[in-house]
C-alpha cells in the first residue's frame, strides 16, 4: 500500500508514521507536511530516507501532483492547525489550514481516484458537556462546536462527508480524545507540564482547574487508525476515547509525581475565552466492531512521557522559543498573548 501521511512531522503524525513502518515495512509512506512552528523534521528521526514534501495542504497543484507522481492508495489526514489557544488569537489561519486545506486535499483525492481518505478529527467537534452529564457523546450527536479551532475541524469534518455523499469518495473519520506522549509539542498540557517540570519552572494551569479531558496515549490513537484503514466501514466515522478523564489538576498532579517535583510548581492563571468544561466519548463501536482497546494505562503513559521528554531534552528544547501563546497572559483581555 502507498500511503500520504499529511501532518506527519507533527505531533500524531510523526508517531503515526513510526507505528506504520514498523507493522508494515513493506509499505511506501509519504509524508506531506508544511513545517509549521508545530512541525520538526527532528520528530521523524531515523526516517530520514522517507520520501518528505515539504508543502501547505492549501497547494492544489502540489496535493494533485504529489497524489498523481507517488501512486497514492491512501490519504491519512492529520495536518491541522491544532492549539486552541492560539486559534482564540488567529482564527482565520484555522479556517484556512483546516477547512480549506481539507477541501483542497478531497478534491487532488476524487481527482486521483484514491482507494482511501481518511481524516482525523477531534472530540471537540461536539462541543462541551457539564461536568455531571451522565451520557458520553457518540459518532450521531450533534455537532456543536464552540472555539475557532473546533468550529474550523468540524467544518473540515463536514467537507469529508459532502465529498463521500456527493462524489463516492472512499472516505472514514476517527474523532479522538485528548492525547498525549513523546514528540508532543510543549504548548499542549502534558507536554508543556512536563518541559516546565523538568527545569523547575511554574506550570500556568487554567483557573478551572476541575475541567475534565479524556487521555489517551498517542500509539493507542495510532492503533485505533490502522484498525479503521484496515478494517473500518468506508462512509463511517468511530469515536476514539480511553473512557478515564481527568481533571487538569489531576494531570498536573500526575506529571509533577512522575517528575518528582513539587506542587508548589502550579500556577494559575485566567482561563483562555471558550475553554470547554469537558468532552467524553462512547468508543464502543470501534472497541466491539474492530476489536480496538486502549492499551496504556494513565498513570504509566504519563509516567513514560515524563522519562522521554527528561531524555530527549535535545528534541524539546529548540521548541520553547517557537511556543506561539503565552498562557499567563490571557488576564489581559486576550490581547497580551504573542502569536508568531
Ligand atoms: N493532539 C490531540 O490531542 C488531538 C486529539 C484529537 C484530534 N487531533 C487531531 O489530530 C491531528 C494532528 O494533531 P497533532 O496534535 O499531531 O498536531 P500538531 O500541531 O502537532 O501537528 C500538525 C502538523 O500539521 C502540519 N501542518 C499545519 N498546517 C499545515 C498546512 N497548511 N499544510 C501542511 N501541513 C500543515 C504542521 O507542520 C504539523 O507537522 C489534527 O488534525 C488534530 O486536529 C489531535
Amino acid at each position: 500500500m502507498r500511503l500520504l501521511v499529511t501532518g506527519g512531522a507533527g505531533f500524531i503524525g510523526s508517531n503515526f508514521v513510526r507505528h506504520w513502518a514498523r507493522e508494515h515495512p513493506n509499505d511506501h509512506v509519504v509524508v506531506y507536511d508544511a513545517l509549521t512552528y508545530a512541525g520538526n523534521r527532528a520528530s521523524l528521526a531515523g526516517f530520514e530516507g522517507l520520501d518528505f514534501v515539504h508543502a501547505d495542504i492549501c497547494d492544489f497543484e502540489t496535493v494533485d501532483r504529489t497524489l498523481r507522481e507517488q501512486r497514492i492508495d491512501v490519504v491519512v489526514h492529520f495536518a491541522a492547525e491544532s492549539h486552541n489557544s492560539r486559534a482564540t488569537l488567529d482564527p482565520g489561519l484555522f479556517f484556512r489550514t483546516n477547512v480549506i486545506g481539507t477541501q483542497t486535499l478531497l478534491e487532488a483525492a476524487r481527482r486521483n481516484e484514491v482507494r482511501r481518505f481518511h481524516h482525523i478529527s477531534t472530540c471537540e467537534v461536539y462541543g462541551e458537556m457539564a461536568l455531571d452529564a451522565p451520557d458520553p457523546f457518540k459518532e450521531d450527536s450533534p455537532y456543536r462546536p464552540r472555539t475557532p479551532y473546533s468550529a474550523s475541524k468540524a467544518g473540515a469534518d463536514h467537507a469529508v462527508r459532502a465529498y463521500a455523499e456527493t462524489f463516492g469518495l472512499p472516505v472514514t473519520i476517527t474523532n479522538c480524545a485528548n492525547n498525549y506522549g513523546p514528540y508532543q509539542f510543549p504548548e499542549k498540557l502534558v507536554a508543556l507540564c512536563a518541559t516546565r517540570a523538568l527545569d523547575d519552572r511554574p506550570l500556568p494551569l487554567y483557573s478551572s482547574l476541575g475541567n475534565k479531558r479524556e487521555w489517551l496515549h498517542v500509539s493507542d490513537h495510532c492503533k485505533a487508525i490502522e484498525a479503521v484503514l484496515l478494517k473500518g466501514r468506508i462512509g463511517d466515522t468511530y469515536l476514539v476515547g480511553s473512557g478515564v478523564e481527568a481533571t487538569i489538576e489531576e494531570m498536573a498532579d500526575l506529571v509533577l509525581d512522575a517528575a518528582g517535583k513539587p506542587a508548589t510548581l502550579k500556577e494559575i492563571v485566567k482561563d483562555r475565552p471558550g475553554h470547554d468544561t469537558r468532552y467524553l466519548l462512547d468508543s464502543a463501536k470501534l472497541r466491539t466492531e474492530l476489536g480496538w482497546a486502549p492499551e496504556i494505562p494513565l498513570r504509566l503513559g504519563i509516567a513514560e512521557t515524563v522519562a522521554w521528554f527528561g531524555a530527549n531534552r535535545s528534541w524539546w528544547e529548540p521548541l520553547l522559543e517557537k511556543a506561539s501563546v503565552d498562557e499567563h497572559a490571557w488576564a489581559n483581555g486576550g490581547t497580551g498573548p504573542v502569536v508568531r
